[in-house]
Order: structure tokens, then sequence, then C-alpha cells
């Protein structure tokens, strides 16, 4: 472990430490744990320091842990895990599975989670703010072939897996706004990217990322330029390995029913959380060309339908972009 991480550990149950014991858990001088405790707040942590009292964090941090994701898992689940990497930090968990090589068979998972991302991804090339133990940034793979793919809908019922987990951990005031955000009373508290690569005629390699707001320290929290909900705003001190455990084994029973049956046994559920049904929306096609209309639930292939003016439009995820009209 890194003289930063061990310097973490010792601030991760948020009590306050002074420079003089730090200094003496990690053998370095007290100018040394200072410069530390600035690469921590530098990695995007609220780290406080009060005269006289030393140093702490302003939220405490339960890190990412492999066993306790595995102990997490139904065995059921368990036996459905290729791999698991708890990594420190990486560009994106995404990208760490799209680049290793290792094949595996079509009915597991690699799974990788990891504290920060440096270029963490969004949806339509945006940037997903990642900073150090405040999030959870998991992403896992799955085969699929051509058939299983439905013509559309995977992202949708990806996202419905993502809220059954967040449901089962206690989190209510969900909805899904269309094809794949969570929202916790309105506010993005999810975001959802799904990676496919693989010939025309199959099978499909998916990456499903997933990245969860936990606690934003406000230094984050201030590059996001939309309305954003955490857990500890809906009252919920979610442990992340529970989340990350709790995600993959919804996500794996609802693939699985979509796989064999479709979007169909979904649509119910969907209807339930949709956010936007009903609502003045505005898409976005491209730079200087958007569309207003209401938005009407979606179709048998996930596409959103809107009405403009009683004419009714189907559109997919990844053509354009939702906005709603307040
Ligand atoms: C969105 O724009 O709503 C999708 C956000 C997806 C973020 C997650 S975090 C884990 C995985 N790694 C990434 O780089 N992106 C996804």
């Amino acid at each position: 472990m890194t003289l930063r991480l061990r310097l973490l550990d010792l601030l991760s149950d948020g009590n306050f430490r002074s420079g003089q014991w730090l200094g003496s858990q990690l053998g370095v001088s007290r100018a040394a744990v200072w410069k530390h405790v600035r690469a921590l707040a530098e990695l995007g942590l609220d780290v406080q320091a009060v005269h006289g009292k030393g140093y702490r964090l302003a939220h405490p941090l339960a890190p990412l842990r492999r066993g306790a994701i595995l102990r997490a898992l139904s065995p059921a689940a368990l036996a459905r895990v290729d791999s698991l990497d708890v990594l420190q930090e990486i560009d994106s968990t995404s990208n760490f599975l799209k680049r290793s090589s290792l094949t595996c068979r079509s009915d597991v998972s690699r799974i990788c989670v990891a504290e920060h991302q440096t270029a963490g991804r969004g949806r339509r090339g945006r940037q997903w703010v990642s900073p150090y133990g405040s999030s959870l940034y998991l992403s896992f793979t799955r085969q699929v072939d051509g058939a299983g793919l439905h013509n559309g809908g995977l992202s949708l019922v990806v996202a419905l897996a993502v809220l059954r987990a967040l449901r089962q951990l206690g989190v209510d005031r969900l909805a899904i706004k269309w094809p794949n955000d969570i929202l916790y009373a309105g506010r993005k508290l999810a975001g959802i990217l799904l990676d496919i690569s693989g010939e025309s005629a199959g099978p499909y390699a998916l990456v499903i990322g997933v990245g969860i707001n936990v606690n934003l320290p406000a230094s984050a929290a201030s590059e996001i330029d939309r309305p954003w909900a955490d857990l500890s705003q809906c009252g919920r001190s979610a442990d992340r390995n529970e989340l990350a455990a709790r995600i993959f084994e919804t996500s794996m029973v609802v693939l699985d029913q979509f796989m064999r049956e479709g979007l169909t046994p979904f649509a119910a559920e969907w209807q339930c959380y949709d956010a936007i049904a009903g609502r003045e929306v505005e898409l976005q096609l491209d730079r200087d060309n958007r569309i207003r209309g209401l938005a009407n639930g979606i179709d048998g292939q996930g596409a959103l339908v809107l009405d403009r003016d009683g004419v009714l439009q189907c559109f997919h995820a990844g053509e354009v972009s939702v906005r709603v009209k307040e």
C-alpha cells in the first residue's frame, strides 16, 4: 500500500487524528503528513484540518474490498463471476474491461470497480465526474448473441436492474429518465453507459458501466452542470461493496430474462418509473436541431415515443438527448 493510501486508511473513520500521531504511524515527519494530506485533497477528498485537533475526512470512507463484494453475492450470482478487479485508480472501469484481452465463457462476467476514475466516461461523449471514494464506479461484461439483443431496449432494462438494486437498499423516490438516467427526487443519482462490440452476426461483447453518486464532495459537485443527487441526500449511507454486489445480481436476473423474452415483460415496470411520461420535452437531434413534443412512453423496442401535435414519432437511444421543459 502506498503512503497516501495508508494515510487514507488511518483517516477513514472520519475522526480527528493529529499530524504527530499520523506521522508516527506512517514513519514520516509532520511536514510529510501535510504533503500527503494535500495529495488526498487533490484527489477530490474533503479533508478538514483544524488547529489543535489535526486532520479528518469530512465523510467517513468505507473502502472498496474484493472480499466484501464477493461475500455479498448469492451463490447463483457468485457462479457468474469470472474475475473481479478492485482498483485504486484507473482511467475508466469500462475502458479497463474493454482493453483486457482475457476471454471468458459466455455465461460469466468480468467485473471491475475503482475508487477513482481519471477519465470517467458518460453518455454521448460527456465526462463522468469521478472523485476518489465518493461514488461507485462499476463495470461488468456480458456476452450476448444477436437475437438476445431483441432490436433494442437493453439500456432500459439495465436501468431497471439498477433501480431494483437501489430499492432493495431502501432508496425510494426513484424514477428513470429515458433511456437510462436514474433520478432521485427528480435529480440525477446514477448513470449507465453501454459499450457494445462484435461482428454484425454476433456474439456481441457488452461492457455495462454504472456510476452512482454516493457522497460527492463540494469540489466535484461544482463540476456537474445538471441537477444531481447522491445517496447521502436519500438518507442512505449505502456501503459501496454491498451496492456493487446488488447491482451485479439484479443485472444478471434482468438480463437473463431480457435475453429470453425481450422487453415486453418489463413494460409495466418501466411505465411505473417513467419520469417524463406526459411531460413536455425537448429532444436534441444534433447540434443545431431540436424538437419539442409530449413524451408518450416507449415502443416495443424501447424507443421514446414523442407526440408532436397528435403525430407520434419514435426516437432511439443514442440518437437524441432529452431535456424536460419546466
Ligand atoms: C451517463 O452519462 O449517464 C453514464 C455514466 C456512466 C458512468 C460509469 S462509471 C463506471 C463506468 N466507467 C465509465 O467511464 N463510465 C461508466
